[in-house]
């Protein structure tokens, strides 16, 4: 069962809850954007060692709160917890450095500087070396080795050398998840990952985010549309409905669940993967 102090008014469905450690967690957590209320009391639990796809129609809040767990939007009530601290009125800036990775937006990369060069910078930041005027080079020789593996995972390396701006559309993508792998985040946040790429890059990602979930220290936060996508990862699913949250659970029950089925107006789950991108 979900933990008293986590209930919350709404009519919650929870289908399942396992005994893990608790990473990062929210409770009651709202923000309103005029008289739009976008996310709506949610509380939820991540666990270390496991994967929790976020699903829910258009705009219902899945993007928010996500920006409200990794500090780019600031809660209007609510709390955010990662381990033993309340995180609730740190900045993204504090929170990269507390270990929660979110997938940079596209407009984080630096256009001129090489492939390789924007995931160093991002390896530099997590060593913490930046502020440093005198670097030896084994320090900058580890950094590169750091970016190239990076790069390796995410099947960019062979473009390391290419400056960023030509990259195609699902390259940058590849390269926003290289940004965040070389951070070395204890909490993973991927927001629709493949969306915009062709079908024949989608595995790499897929696969990529299977690899990282077998670590056991890992937390990885997903929120997907595409149905085959959140079955083959889902440890868990959770389920967001006009920002608030209805489904909380094991994956079968949670799609079998009457909260899912309402919150597709009656039809079948899969409907969500009728989004306009998918199509695209
Ligand atoms: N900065 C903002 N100002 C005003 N309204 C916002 C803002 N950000 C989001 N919203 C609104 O909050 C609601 C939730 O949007 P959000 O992007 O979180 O939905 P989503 O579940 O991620 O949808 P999608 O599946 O289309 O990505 C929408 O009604 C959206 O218009
Ligand atoms: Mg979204």
């Amino acid at each position: 069962m979900i933990a008293p102090q986590f209930a919350t008014a709404q009519a919650v469905t929870v289908v399942e809850n396992k005994p893990k450690q608790v990473t990062l967690s929210s409770r009651d957590l709202s923000i309103r954007f005029g008289g739009h209320i976008a996310v709506n009391q949610v509380s939820a639990d991540f666990h270390a060692g496991e994967l929790t796809v976020i699903v829910g129609p258009n705009g219902a809040g899945k993007t928010t709160y996500f920006n409200l767990l990794s500090g780019q939007l600031m809660a209007s009530t609510g709390q955010i917890r990662l381990g033993e601290h309340d995180i609730t009125q740190l900045g993204a800036a504090a929170r990269t450095q507390m270990g929660i990775g979110r997938g940079f937006q596209l407009t984080n990369l630096f256009p001129h500087l090489s492939v390789l060069e924007n995931v160093r910078l991002a390896a530099q930041s997590r060593a913490n070396k930046g502020f440093r005027l005198f670097s030896i080079w084994s320090d900058h020789a580890e950094l590169i080795e750091r970016a190239e593996a990076c790069l390796q995972q995410v099947s960019l390396y062979h473009r390391r050398h290419e400056q960023t701006a030509i990259l195609s559309h699902g390259d940058k993508r590849k390269l926003e998840v290289a940004l965040m792998l070389a951070l070395e985040p204890d909490i993973l946040m991927f927001d629709e990952p493949t969306a915009g790429m062709s079908v024949d890059e989608v595995p790499v990602i897929i696969n990529l985010i299977q690899a990282i979930k077998q670590d056991q220290q890992k937390t990885v936060l997903l929120v997907e549309h595409k149905m085959d996508v959140v079955r083959s990862l889902a440890d868990r699913i959770i389920v967001l409905q006009d920002g608030c949250l209805v489904a909380d659970g094991d994956p079968s029950a949670v799609m079998a669940s009457d909260a899912v089925q309402q919150a597709y107006l009656g039809k079948r789950p899969n409907v969500i993967t009728t989004r306009e991108h998918d199509h695209a």
